[in-house]
């Protein structure tokens, strides 16, 4: 099991979950973050630092997010990410609260 990051993400990258990761399971894709499957402990800590709630346990993913798993499944594809940065917000990031 693993927490994984869904598509609400993309775009977005406000990285404050990064820097709070006890094992740098946090990876940097252009667009995303991923959480690395084998090196996350489960242990919750980044889900209430993600302001637009992108953060799941495996166990609770909605089922409209279930491809994600294989996505972040890709994590080691992309350089370690263990503090924040400037956010990405980019044009499709999907984050309504204004
Ligand atoms: Fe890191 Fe814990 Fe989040 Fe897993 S659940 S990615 S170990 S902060
Ligand atoms: Fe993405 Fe939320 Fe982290 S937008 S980079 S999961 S803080």
């Amino acid at each position: 099991m693993a927490y994984i990051i869904d598509d609400t993400c993309v775009d977005c990258k406000y990285t404050y979950c990064a820097a709070v990761c006890p094992v740098q399971a946090f990876h940097e894709g252009p667009n995303q973050l991923f959480i690395h499957p084998d090196t996350c402990i489960d242990c919750g800590a980044c889900v209430p630092e993600c302001p637009i709630e992108a953060i799941h346990s495996e166990l609770d993913l909605p089922l409209s997010m279930e491809h994600c798993v294989a996505t972040n499944a890709q994590a080691s594809l992309f350089p370690v990410i263990e503090t924040s940065k400037e956010p990405l917000r980019g044009p499709n990031c999907k984050d309504n609260r204004g």
